[in-house]
């Protein structure tokens, strides 16, 4: 009986479940089961997106029944060789015999390797396209993503990427095909790292590679071969990929992994492990001999520090922990900083070999903070593990607790001149409404996070852009750069868009993606957003939103809120003698007279007394 899934008008999921595998690839345990996904684009030409595993071949080709009903299965894309998706492709033929093959020449290779069968191959290469009907096909070339032969394919008609093994993640498939139908961050991220990080996370450049020529397209959905098809937040389990691919932690922390046979290495990692905690550092532990190593592996892709504790055993590194290493090494860790603790009752070799092994990795630091225990660790030791336990923390951005805070009768002070000690940057903030645009000046914009990729944004009240986003929930960010003039403040600053329209006489404007301007030039980058919460915050309001697009727009560095004060406001003129007035601070604008009038504004950029002081 079939089990279809509805993606979209044309596009089915006909691919189907494994909940008793016991090791996928024979190496990685899936306790969750995995799921083969396989797709039909239902045009005026049939379209099947790859096949399945063996194991579920009955159910595949029912689902592949259902949904074509008397219409031919016109072509075969196969993007990945690997007989998890394509076991049944000569059952296939056999069924559907004027079906079309489109692969690159490498794939073809492969099917002679795997096959003894006479096909009709349509080859493909990079760039090249294949109309269906209503949908355009473009063919992406992925090598390395997790074979050589691997390609990807764009449907530029529904801008759907069919991403191969990219983006998949361990787990069957309960009901759910879409991620945003499940608590994906809780329930499914960690699967998604062991996938990625153990399948692929030894090409880190191939999916950089392929991460480049994705961006290069408007995309709305991913179709991965395992796991959940992604229709809402496609960045979150992008910028993953983007830390990933790079060998970059996703968080700070300490990965303590140890062998330990009659638990004395375990006691001195637990201790290091406490000591940490008491610090205010967050750690994670793994017996090495009980926790499969794909685990621990995915482990340390997403922690900053990583600490391996190891018994010497038979002269070298106790045997569960050393085929760890190897594994890691294998997979290619990066950018980590890592301390080692070893044992040995007569002759303690494991942490000169661990060090050895861990050497062969870019960008390994290795403490110099080690501890060597003969047996057991000693009191007279503890020293050493606080040694690295200060070695971690010093090397992690965390703050110390019980730094010195001021204070007066026990009430902490606030001095306003310590907030211009955190660094502001300067933005145009653009929206747009309908055919309104619009643009202004802001100094408060920061990310938030890493997955999603998540900014905030501060925006006064009384800018008519303010009203815009907080309508529209879309803006656009342009950062501007050290050489921006101080017209363009006049411009977009001083005065508002309610009356005029500010991007109809300015020079640098473009369109971007979303639709909303911004401005090309003197400025370093373009960042476009979708708001997702907003906090009323008395005079402005805090905006969080997520980047649905980033772009590098030059190399020139951004310019600072200090740049505007020291660099890019014109001086003050010099007063005259006797001459008494305030100067606003953030234009320039001269007031003369004894005092300024109560509730005085600024007539050019609108802001209040505060921001003025004496000639
Ligand atoms: Fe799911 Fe590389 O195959």
């Amino acid at each position: 009986m079939h089990n279809i899934k509805r993606i979209s008008d044309d596009l089915i999921w006909v691919g189907a479940n494994d909940r008793r595998l016991a090791m996928f690839e024979g190496v990685y345990s899936v306790p969750y089961g995995v799921s083969y996904n396989s797709y039909l684009l239902n045009d005026e030409k049939t379209v099947l997106f790859d096949t399945v595993d063996q194991a579920v071949r009955q159910r595949f080709f029912d689902n592949l029944a259902e949904v074509l009903g008397t219409r031919p299965l016109d072509y075969l894309v196969i993007q990945h060789m690997e007989p998890d998706h394509s076991a049944v492709l000569e059952e296939l033929t056999m069924r559907y015999p004027n079906v079309t093959v489109v692969c690159n020449a490498k794939t073809h290779a492969l099917i002679k390797q795997f096959f003894d069968v006479d096909l009709n191959v349509h080859l493909v290469g990079e760039g090249d396209t294949l109309n269906t009907g209503k949908h355009t096909l473009h063919f992406i070339m992925a090598p390395m993503v997790h074979w050589p032969e691997v390609m990807v394919t764009y449907d530029s008609t529904d801008k759907v990427l069919f991403s191969a093994d990219a983006f998949g993640c361990f787990g069957a498939l309960n009901g759910a095909i879409f991620a945003d139908e499940v608590d994906f961050d809780k329930d499914y991220m960690d699967e998604a790292r062991r996938y990625y990080t153990n399948i692929v996370g030894k090409y880190g450049t191939q999916v950089q590679s392929l991460l480049n020529k994705a961006s290069e397209h408007t995309i709305d959905m991913i179709c991965p071969l395992h796991g959940f098809v992604w229709r809402k937040n496609l960045s979150s389990i992008v910028s993953k990929y983007q830390l990933w691919s790079q060998y970059q932690p996703e968080e700070h922390g300490v990965m303590i992994a140890y062998a330990s046979v009659y638990g004395n290495t375990e006691n001195a990692a637990e201790i290091l492990s406490s000591r940490l905690c008491d610090n205010g550092v967050k750690t994670v532990m793994f017996d090495v001999s009980v926790t499969p190593a794909s685990e621990i592996i995915a482990a340390a892709f997403r922690w900053s520090h990583l600490v391996f504790a190891s018994t010497t055993y038979n002269a070298g590194i106790f045997v569960t922990m050393e085929a760890l290493l190897y594994d890691l090494v294998a997979h290619n860790i990066q950018n980590r900083t890592v301390a080692i603790i070893e044992n040995g009752s007569w002759a303690a070799t494991s942490g000169g070999l661990i060090r050895r092994k861990l050497e062969e990795c870019k960008n390994i630091t290795i403490l110099e903070q080690s501890v060597s225990l003969q047996s057991s660790l000693k009191t007279s030791q503890l020293a050493e593990i606080d040694a690295m336990v200060k070695a971690l923390m010093t090397d992690l951005p965390l703050s110390l607790p019980n730094d010195p805070c001021p204070s007066k009768g026990g009430e902490l002070l606030v001095d306003p001149a310590a907030m211009f000690k955190l660094q502001y940057g300067l933005f145009i903030l653009s929206a747009k409404d309908g055919l309104k645009d619009n643009g202004c000046v802001i100094n408060v914009a920061s990310q938030i996070t890493v997955s999603p990729v998540r900014i905030a944004i501060a925006v006064h009240k009384s800018n008519f852009t303010h009203d815009m986003v907080l309508k529209t929930g879309e803006f656009n960010l342009s950062v501007l750069a050290k050489s921006v003039p101080f017209s363009l403040f006049e411009h977009f600053g001083f005065h508002s868009g309610k009356n005029t329209d500010k991007f109809a006489d300015c020079a640098y404007v473009k369109r971007a993606a979303n639709g909303i301007c911004y401005v090309s030039q003197h400025t370093n980058c373009l960042i476009s957003a979708k708001v997702v919460e907003t906090l009323d915050s008395g005079t402005h309001t805090l905006f969080l939103a997520d980047v649905t697009q980033a772009t590098v727009l030059s190399t020139e560095p951004s310019a600072t809120y200090q740049d505007y004060f020291d660099h890019i406001r014109p001086k003050p003129p010099k007063p005259q003698e006797d001459h008494k007035g305030f100067v606003c601070k953030i234009c320039g604008y001269v007031f003369e007279g004894d005092c300024l009038p109560e509730g005085f504004v600024c007539p050019l950029c609108k802001h209040g007394s505060q921001d003025f002081e004496t000639l």
